[in-house]
């Protein structure tokens, strides 16, 4: 029997290559209020939402905005991703992601999406893998983003798996400590110096191969 029957996952930086198009466009922004983001800021904004995001690099800067003010610069920010992503094609899946959540679905599992991004939907759309998903967590709809345990368990919730058959792939700290905590089985995608709560890293989704952990 297999150990798992769903696999969840997250979609910037795992399936898509978008997280460095949401680091561009921080970037862009935090110049226009005169804070620089070094390279290094990336992995902390990784799985952060959208106004989350914002706090950190305010708190960077040690600038301080009114709600009203973050709302609009929040909205400025998600203006420069969407025209960035807005071309995005099948072609710009990242290498493999399309074959694993073959294997996923010819294994037989339940697959779904766990992203903090409010972008996911139209994006699966885009990238043409829309149909391989038999769920999309909300993140609009769970009290507390990542690294709270909410969207993972919402994702699973949604495809009537209980969490510890569950297996989560991430590429952010933030998302494999929701993974953890939400007591399943976490495969980081990338470095295992940074991603260091989960249970197995590959370097690249290239490397991720589903059998492997069946
Ligand atoms: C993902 C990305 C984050 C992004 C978040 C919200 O988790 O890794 O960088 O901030 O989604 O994205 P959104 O598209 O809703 O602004
Ligand atoms: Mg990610």
């Amino acid at each position: 029997m297999p150990r798992f029957d769903a696999v969840l996952f997250d979609l910037d930086g795992v399936l898509a290559d978008t997280a460095h198009i949401h680091f561009a466009a921080w970037r862009r922004l935090g110049e226009e209020l005169g804070i620089h983001l070094e390279p290094t800021f990336e992995e902390k904004l990784k799985g952060v939402d959208r106004m989350g995001s914002l706090e950190l690099i305010l708190a960077h800067g040690g600038v301080t905005r009114t709600a009203e003010e973050k709302r609009v610069l929040a909205d400025r920010k998600n203006g420069y991703y969407t025209a960035a992503v807005a071309e995005q094609t099948p072609d710009d899946l990242l290498p493999g992601a399309r074959r694993v959540l073959e294997e996923a679905r010819d294994a037989g599992l339940k697959i779904a999406l766990a992203s903090a991004s409010r972008n996911a939907p139209p994006l699966l759309e885009q990238l043409g893998i829309a149909p391989l998903f038999d769920a999309i967590a909300d993140p609009a709809a769970v009290k507390a983003p990542k690294p709270a345990p909410d969207l993972f368990l919402e994702a699973a919730r949604l495809v009537g798996v209980a969490p510890d058959r569950c297996l989560g792939i991430e590429d952010s700290v933030a998302g494999i400590i929701s993974i953890k905590d939400a007591g399943m089985v976490a495969v980081g995608i990338g470095d295992p110096t940074v991603l260091t709560r989960a249970d197995y890293v590959v370097p690249t989704t290239a490397q991720l191969h589903i059998g492997d952990f069946l």
